[in-house]
């Protein structure tokens, strides 16, 4: 390595562990290092976090990742913020203490707030404003959550005492030392605040959720240079802080799912299906949600994106929950193993189920158990389950723009299982070709960071990187498909009425 080479760090902060991948200019990743942290669960279906234990992960894997690459501060040329999305923190402006814990975008304890919304008939006049489906999923409801429950707090926030952000936001504003409270397009589109029109916050959603507009920050595009590190954060040295994405968004650039029409799935702790839309604003008819993709200068571009809130979770339930498999990779071997006929379903609706259903109330299930049914079965049934509400989105997302999803662009961890690829691809009927780098949330962060400052040209030299991804061709005959996902229909109906 030389003296003089520089290089560009993506801080991806997820559901369950944060991460910091350092890139070289041919966008290879040649550090990185990831640390969990504790998720608070603590009534049903409520997630939390701690939003200082969120900050210390972070500033843990930036020294980690340095150390793995014998790169110095000094030798970034920028920095990139990817992120779990919706997520929310509220803290104090002249502390920077958290007020509450991060209520977490799975998160179900502001749910009677959004059903409120919709009681008062709102649902039609919000997605038109927001592009989102009234959920407690967003950020609105869950800010409105802890100004309703944490004392003195609506007063302190009228008073411009309290700040708001997603976690992009609360990292940009440690980073800077307090200085930078920004967010960014892709971010600011998943709170249920920004109007998708006009791409500013909608005073009528802040009016509705009484929320004061001086608690928010400030909307930008996701690159450009926000701010630099200040003091001991970044060992003493000033590193511009150039790009900023909500993570899927950021896997939909990292794939480089630049042409409309093109679809990602990343399979991380939910999986998340986003479709590239275009330059032109279009509201899903189909309770899909209508969001920025990204931004660059003045051009946006938009995205048609569902949401399935349980998918690697799932995965990570067997293996720490039920103790079926001793790590993730196991889950592979035993499905291949199971030797029934896929009639045993799980649905795992465990913090209620997304798009297309938007059924808080929902709770887990699992149907066709018989004595017979082995744990390589069950282990199945999950990794199946996975396949079946990715499949669902397909499916609705055709309905949405009249178009076939002729290929599916994925990555994210659980996207290494190829026995969840395979059944994937034979389920929907769709090739899949799986990202050679599977972490491409980060290295979306990092192409948005490096075209700021840059580091790279424009989006042609990105393309250049592109390295051929493995594919997994439909090999399902038609009648099983349908028998199967037929099965996964009655499922779900049957959880969706037990929940009620
Ligand atoms: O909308 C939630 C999403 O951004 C979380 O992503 O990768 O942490 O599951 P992930």
């Amino acid at each position: 390595m030389s003296e003089q080479e520089k290089y560009i760090m993506a801080i991806d902060q997820g559901t369950t562990s944060s991460r910091a991948v350092i890139y070289n200019h041919k966008a290879e990743p040649i550090a990185s290092s990831q640390k969990e942290f504790e998720q608070i669960f603590p009534k049903s279906g409520w997630v939390e976090h701690n939003a200082n234990e969120i900050w210390n992960s972070v500033q843990a894997v930036i020294a980690g990742a340095f150390i793995e690459g014998g790169v110095r501060p000094d030798q970034i040329a920028g920095i990139g913020i990817t992120n779990q999305r919706e997520t929310t923190v509220v803290w104090d402006k002249e502390t920077g203490k958290p007020i509450y814990n991060a209520i977490v975008w799975q998160s179900r304890q502001s749910a009677p707030i959004s059903q409120s919304l919709i009681e008062q008939g709102l649902k039609d006049d919000i997605q038109q404003r927001t592009g989102l489906v009234v959920d407690a999923y967003f950020s609105a409801t869950k800010i409105r959550w802890i100004l309703d429950h944490v004392e003195g707090a609506q007063e302190r926030a009228e008073k411009g005492e309290l700040l708001f952000g997603t976690i992009d936001t609360w990292i940009l504003w440690k980073l800077t030392n307090g200085e930078v409270h920004v967010t960014d397009y892709s971010n600011a589109s998943r709170t249920m605040l920004m109007n998708i029109s006009t791409l500013e916050w909608d005073d009528e959603m802040l009016r509705l959720l009484n929320i004061p507009k001086v608690m928010l920050p400030e909307i930008r595009s996701n690159s450009e240079v926000y701010g630099h590190t200040v003091g001991f954060h970044f060992y003493g040295h000033e590193v511009p802080i150039s790009g900023m994405v909500g993570d899927q968004q950021g896997a939909l650039f990292g794939q480089l799912a630049t042409e409309q029409g093109t679809v990602k799935s990343t399979y991380g702790t939910g999986a998340f299906i986003v479709m590239n839309a275009g330059n032109e604003l279009k509201i899903s008819k189909n309770n899909l949600l209508t969001t920025v993709g990204y931004v660059i200068g003045d051009e946006v571009t938009y995205a048609l994106e569902g949401s399935v809130f349980v998918a690697g979770s799932a995965i990570q339930w067997i293996r720490d929950g039920l103790e079926l498999i001793g790590n993730a990779a196991e889950s592979e071997a035993l499905a291949n193993q199971s030797q029934n006929e896929d009639e045993v379903y799980l649905v795992p609706a465990f913090t209620g189920l997304g798009a297309p259903y938007w059924d808080s109330d929902a709770r887990g299930a699992a149907f066709g158990i018989t004595r017979g049914t082995t744990k390589a079965d069950f282990v199945k049934a999950t990794l199946q389950s996975i396949a079946y509400q990715v499949r669902d989105i397909t499916d609705t997302m055709k309905k949405d723009t009249g178009i076939d999803v002729p290929l599916l662009k994925v990555d994210g961890g659980a996207a290494m299982n190829g026995y969840l690829m395979q059944f994937q691809s034979d389920i929907t009927g769709i090739e899949i070709a799986r990202a050679a780098n599977l972490e491409t949330t980060a290295l979306g962060a990092a192409f948005l960071a490096g075209l700021a400052v840059g580091y790279w040209k424009d989006i042609d030299e990105l393309k250049s990187f592109n390295k051929p991804a493995q594919t997994f061709e439909p090999k399902m005959n038609d009648s099983k498909k349908k028998r199967l996902y037929g099965g996964w229909v009655n499922a779900v109906r049957a959880t969706r009425a037990y929940s009620q």
